[in-house]
């Protein structure tokens, strides 16, 4: 089955959903232009997330997905905190910040009844998962108003095991993906390999369609995820500096430069491993940290750092998400990039 029968849309192609990074306007955009737009609500609260749907609904009479977060809530732990703060203390003191005066917070939050409740008063038609799924109840609620379910899959492990836990769609998330990667089962990173080899290998092991996302990046690369019997593709990282996308003047200007060409996977912003363009703080304590807390606890450390360096024009302390295919990146609409992609 392809993309555009599982979501009844006119283009085999998602917008994915990219936390921090858009909001309705895109997922309007895409959705208008006969993609799959998406809102991703990791970063949202309830309140937050309502409003964010109201405005889809309002603006796209379209089939739109609606992305959340399955990690489990780890335990604060006091003494890994304390040192995770130890090894920021040399920059909190350059920026003259009271690591005392940093307050804990959650990050990003996972997909939970309260977020389902108010899901259920949109009944989108595909809810996607990164990191898994949710418990068996709240999917069970979720697939009982009709939603399709996708999530994605890092490993043909992973792709089996979604498939067994009932999903409707596998997205086979390569290693050139920006963001974070969605993998659930094993934190082993040598498990991770590239889009033009995980796809096959997913197909091969599962019944179900399955959608290319990492490093796909014009119509070209749409085409060929397809010729190897993909159903659509998930494209981020190009979508990146359209107008719709909410991302820092500091990340924008990165996405821009030279540096876009030297990404990798770090854990020092969240604490789980995500792909962004190489800075400061990813050379100088990563890219990954045997220090960061589990995620997304890493983050508020983070956050004062990048608040005042970013007030400074500085990216040395910002997540500046990208995949390892940033030469799709154009300054568009995201509807005029969506059919460019599409070759349409
Ligand atoms: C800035 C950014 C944020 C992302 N946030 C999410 C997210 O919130 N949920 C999710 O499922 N995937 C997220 N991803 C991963 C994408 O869904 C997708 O796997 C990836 O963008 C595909 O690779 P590409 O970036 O090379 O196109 C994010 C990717 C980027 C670039």
């Amino acid at each position: 089955m392809t993309l555009q029968q599982l979501a009844g849309v006119a283009l085999p192609i998602i917008q994915a959903p990219m936390a921090g990074a858009q909001a309705s306007a895109m997922a309007i955009a895409a959705s208008n232009a006969g993609a799959l737009g998406s809102l991703p609500c990791a970063m949202l609260g309830v309140d937050a997330m309502r409003s964010e749907l109201m405005a889809i609904k309002a603006q796209t009479a379209r089939p739109f997905n609606v992305n959340f977060f399955c990690h489990a809530q780890p335990t604060p732990d006091a003494k890994r905190e304390a040192a995770w703060r130890a090894s920021l203390a040399a920059y909190y003191h350059a920026f003259g910040i009271d690591a005392n005066s940093i307050p804990t917070g959650p990050g990003r939050l996972p997909f939970s009844s309260e977020a389902a409740n108010v899901l259920a008063e949109f009944k989108p038609a595909v809810v996607s998962f990164h990191f898994g799924l949710p418990s068996a109840e709240l999917l069970a609620l979720v697939k009982g108003w009709g939603s399709r379910i996708f999530a994605s899959a890092t490993t043909v492990d992973e792709a089996r095991w979604l498939e067994a836990h009932g999903v409707d769609a596998i997205i086979a998330q390569g290693l050139e993906a920006g963001g974070h990667r969605g993998n659930f089962l094993s934190e082993d990173l040598t498990t991770q390999i590239g889009t033009v080899a995980l796809l096959p290998q997913i197909l091969r092991a599962v019944r179900l369609p399955v959608i290319a996302a990492g490093g796909i990046a014009d119509a070209k690369g749409v085409a060929a995820a397809l010729a190897l019997g993909a159903a659509g593709v998930q494209i981020g990282t190009a979508y990146l500096l359209c107008p719709e996308a909410t991302i820092t003047a500091v990340h924008r200007a990165a996405l821009k430069s030279e540096a876009v060409r030297h990404t990798a996977l770090t854990n020092v912003f969240t604490g789980r491993p995500a792909r962004g363009i190489v800075n400061r703080i990813m050379r100088e304590l990563g890219p990954m940290s045997t220090v960061a807390p589990a995620f997304p606890l890493a983050t508020s450390a983070i956050a004062p750092l990048r608040a005042k360096a970013e007030s400074q024009g500085s990216s040395d302390f910002s997540p500046l998400w990208c995949g390892q295919n940033a030469s799709g990146c154009k300054e568009v609409p995201a509807a005029q990039l969506t059919r460019e992609l599409a070759g349409v």
